[in-house]
């Protein structure tokens, strides 16, 4: 039995900035109640020549430079989004021919925001069994492309961006390592963060356009409630079955959607703000790449060190969520 530890990450944020004061000119709202209610400042959107692999490609670049690797040492892709380019081929494989790997595995994955737990319990596996030394696992989203820019509840939370990490076989006795992970899916309040148009139960026709029903639709407070107890429920799951308890975290990394479900999660686990990363300020929520994107800035910025503990917690639509456990 192998271990598996994260041997490189990296990030990839669009130029274009959408401020809350830009917002201000589209919709009826105003950076003071964006502000207040979410935490988030500006966030980033992808131009018009760029898609969803172009955002993937630059972080993988900047995951595998980090690890000391080549494209042609990356044995598998696993690509998280909810916004591919197309519907086939997959993001994935896009991107495995634009970096020049080999014909390696490589597909999407979709779990909406908990997209890049998931790719990364599925990659842990993979190392854990032997067959695979180094798996490239990435969170990708062009979220611009699926909200309703008339829509205020939903076109102030979302931005576009990508992360990558490549998980690598650890040596023996290595203290860096993925140490544990559970993931959820409850589909019954699958109702509750949709995007239903443009797939085989409503493929699009004039009709769906003309009532903008090709965006993402949401029940903002019912899934507040929801993410709260289900990251802390997850978070507290990873650590029972190892024995562990949160003053032992060295770092926690939550999905980046709202300041106030951070705030609300970490009183809940009895946890303090100054060791949560959190992001959102700049970046808004994107989904499948939040997570990614923070850890590589905190470990670019130093904050997080090799050795120490760090447990990443998720939620999004299906519903899902989960929390990983690892020494970094
Ligand atoms: N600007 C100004 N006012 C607004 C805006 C806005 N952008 N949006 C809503 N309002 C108004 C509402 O109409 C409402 O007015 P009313 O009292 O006259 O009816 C008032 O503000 C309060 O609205 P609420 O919906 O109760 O506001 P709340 O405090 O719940 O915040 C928010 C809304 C930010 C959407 C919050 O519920 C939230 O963050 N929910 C979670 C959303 C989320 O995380 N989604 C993604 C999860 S999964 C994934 O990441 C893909």
């Amino acid at each position: 039995m192998y271990n598996s530890f994260i041997s490189g990450t990296g990030s990839y944020l669009p130029e274009k900035i959408l401020s809350n004061k830009d917002l201000e000119d589209l919709v009826e709202t105003n950076d003071q109640w964006i502000t207040e209610r979410t935490g988030i400042k500006t966030r980033h959107l992808a131009s018009d020549s760029e898609a969803t692999s172009d955002l993937a490609y630059h972080a993988s670049q900047k995951a595998i430079q980090a690890a000391d690797l080549k494209p042609t040492d990356i044995e598998m892709i696993i690509l998280a989004t909810v916004t591919p380019d197309q519907m086939m081929p997959s993001t994935a494989c896009v991107v495995q021919e634009r970096l020049g790997c080999k014909d390696v595995m490589a597909f999407d994955l979709t779990a909406a925001c908990s997209g890049f737990l998931y790719a990364l319990t599925i990659a842990d596996q993979f190392i854990k069994a032997g067959t695979h030394k180094h798996i490239l696992v990435i969170g990708a989203e062009a979220l611009s492309r699926i909200i309703n820019f008339k829509d205020r509840e939903t076109c102030i939370l979302f931005g576009d961006g990508a992360g990558a990490a490549v998980l690598s076989r650890a040596e023996q006795n290595s203290k860096s390592q993925v140490v544990s992970h559970h993931m959820r899916a409850d589909g019954k309040l699958g109702h509750l963060l949709t995007l239903s148009a443009g797939g085989s139960r409503k493929p699009i026709t004039h009709e769906i356009l003309d009532n903008d029903d090709q965006y993402v639709e949401m029940k903002g407070r019912e899934i507040f409630k929801y993410a709260i107890r289900t990251m802390a429920s997850c978070c507290n799951h990873v650590l029972d079955s190892n024995k562990l308890n949160m003053n032992e975290i060295d770092w926690l990394i939550p999905h980046q959607a709202n300041l106030r479900i951070i705030d609300a999660m970490a009183k809940q686990l009895n946890f303090p703000m100054e060791k949560i990363v959190v992001n959102l300020d700049h970046t808004g929520n994107t989904s499948a790449a939040t997570i990614p994107i923070a850890l590589d800035e905190a470990v670019r910025e130093g904050k997080i060190q090799r050795g120490q503990n760090v447990l990443l917690t998720a939620f999004g639509a299906g519903l899902t969520s989960g929390s990983l456990l690892m020494r970094y």
